[in-house]
């Protein structure tokens, strides 16, 4: 695993746009494994920069989330797939709706729902490059601590460390959702090529065990080490 200290978050941020750009444009019809979360704001605003300025066809790509909350519907502002409209979708609109993708966290059968979205992503897949966070815990996707490392797409319930570093983006901690759907472990490590990316003084413990840790079910982005090909990227305070 390569990590490398791009600087700044706006340096890393540019790089990881550059790295999809030129997956969208040297490969029409990829797949792409999005992520959300304040780490992946300036990827997708650099990238719409970028597919603007060149008027790329981005018809054939072909895009998965990694996960949505359970409950918040699809135009509350916090959900993911809210997310996903205001900083990609909306901002460069010429991606084909029926190839975006996310997982469905309003579904009446939730189990169903993960089932049928890890079946559209085999089905589909494999995915050519995933990005990613991390949580401060180590989870990826919402893969929490304890999750097994040949987990699918599944239903998860949130520990109070996730729904207290997502409180940040709710007026209050009771409104931050106990359960997200979330593609599994395995599910992730389907991806051909992984981009890791960790900004901001936070996370600066996460990144130190991502380094020290071999792989550990308490330290989930631990099972990235057994991917051949993974690249993190992080900026000065998370590399500190
Ligand atoms: P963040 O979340 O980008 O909002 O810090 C990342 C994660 O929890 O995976």
């Amino acid at each position: 695993m390569n990590i490398t200290n791009l600087g700044t978050r706006d340096y890393a941020s540019f790089y990881v746009a550059c790295e999809l750009y030129k997956q969208i444009t040297q490969h029409p019809h990829s797949k792409l494994g999005l992520a959300t979360g304040g780490t992946m704001i300036e990827v997708y605003r650099f990238l719409v920069e970028l597919l603007s300025r060149n008027n790329i066809d981005v018809s054939g790509i072909e895009t998965f989330n990694l996960d949505e909350y359970v409950g918040l519907v699809d135009n509350h502002e916090e959900s993911y797939h809210y997310y996903m409209n205001e900083n990609l979708f909306k901002r460069y609109p010429h991606f084909n709706a029926s190839l975006i993708h996310l997982p469905n966290g309003n579904a009446e059968r939730l189990d169903e729902e993960a089932q049928r979205y890890e079946a559209l992503i085999n089905q589909q897949g494999p995915v050519d490059i995933q990005i990613l966070g991390i949580g401060e815990n180590g989870h990826i996707g919402f893969n929490e601590p304890g999750t097994d490392i040949n987990s699918r797409t599944h239903i998860v319930d949130l520990t109070y460390s996730t729904i207290k570093a997502n409180s940040r983006y709710f007026e209050d901690e009771a409104e931050v959702p106990k359960q997200a759907i979330s593609m599994g472990l395995s599910t992730i490590m389907q991806a051909k090529k992984i981009i890791l990316l960790a900004f901001g003084e936070k996370k600066s413990i996460a990144i130190e065990k991502l380094l020290q840790t071999k792989l550990d079910s308490q330290f989930p982005a631990s099972i990235l080490h057994t991917h051949p090909n993974v690249e993190v990227y992080v900026d000065d305070a998370s590399a500190q």
